[in-house]
């Protein structure tokens, strides 16, 4: 809905734990000659590789001056020191990232991260000039409540706490219900606009309406090229934050050139 709202559409790629930094590599400079200049003009595409591969992508993306954004899938809270394993918002923003993933639902999971931990990565990837690509969203059990609209707004708000409203306009939100995420059941686009809508209310409320226009907002979950072009085209919907299918560079490259 890009031609309507202003919001340049984001297509980002978590690739999770998968690919090494030479495959890394490969899948990028592939990525770059299948789509073209303009393509990468009017969609933002992103990949988001694992730490160890971030190195070799800047070196690539710089080297060879491609239209490819780039970031990572964690953040460390803490600024720097004894913490054995984590990576700062400095080191980060040294190796160029635009973007960090920040309360995915499998680091909320298997990390026991929680809506504390999420608001202070928030705030420490905006200290540190990296855009924080903020996920929420329900998983089954309140989904069949009928709860995942006021579920998911409580988590944003948590996340949100204390973030001002100059700041809040660099954030993504990621929808990502944790029932759609590597199942292969995509929530239907009425289901993501619903939710998504919300969330850009909410934002109105929280801070203004102009904020709430600017910020953009994806869907995630099981998203492939045959469906994302019905969930883009709902009206709060600004493009998709894709798991498996970024890691096939055709396939990556056909949802980015349906992100338009
Ligand atoms: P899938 O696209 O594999 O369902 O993963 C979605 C996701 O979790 C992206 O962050």
């Amino acid at each position: 809905m890009a031609e309507v709202t202003g919001r340049r559409p984001l297509m980002a790629g978590n690739w999770k734990m998968n690919l090494n930094h030479l495959e890394a590599i490969a899948l990028v400079q592939k990525l770059a000659f299948t789509l073209t200049e303009q393509q990468l003009n009017d969609v933002e595409a992103v990949v988001l590789p694992p730490f160890v591969d971030i190195r070799s992508v800047q070196t690539l993306i710089d080297g060879d001056k491609l239209l490819i954004g780039y970031g990572a899938q964690d953040i460390s809270a803490h600024t720097a020191g004894a913490y054995t394993g984590e990576i700062s918002g400095a080191m980060l923003a040294k190796l160029g990232c635009q973007y960090v993933v920040v309360g995915h639902s499998e680091r909320r999971q298997y990390h026991a991260e929680d809506d504390t931990l999420v608001n202070a990565k928030v705030k420490a990837a905006l200290a540190s000039g990296i855009a924080p690509i903020l996920c929420v969203g329900e998983g089954l059990e309140i989904r069949e409540s009928g709860e995942h609209v006021g579920y998911t707004l409580a988590q944003l708000d948590a996340a949100l706490e204390k973030v001002k409203t100059d700041e809040v306009e660099k954030i993504v939100v990621a929808y990502e219900p944790v029932w759609a995420i590597g199942t292969g059941k995509v929530a239907t686009p009425q289901d993501a606009q619903e939710v998504i809508g919300a969330i850009r209310t909410r934002l109105a409320e929280k801070y203004t309406g102009g904020t709430a226009d600017r910020v953009r907002i994806l869907y995630g979950g099981s998203v492939k090229h045959d469906n994302v072009a019905a969930i883009i085209e709902q009206p709060d919907i600004d493009g998709a934050l894709v798991g498996g299918a970024s890691i096939d560079a055709e396939g990556f490259a056909r949802i980015v050139r349906l992100g338009k």
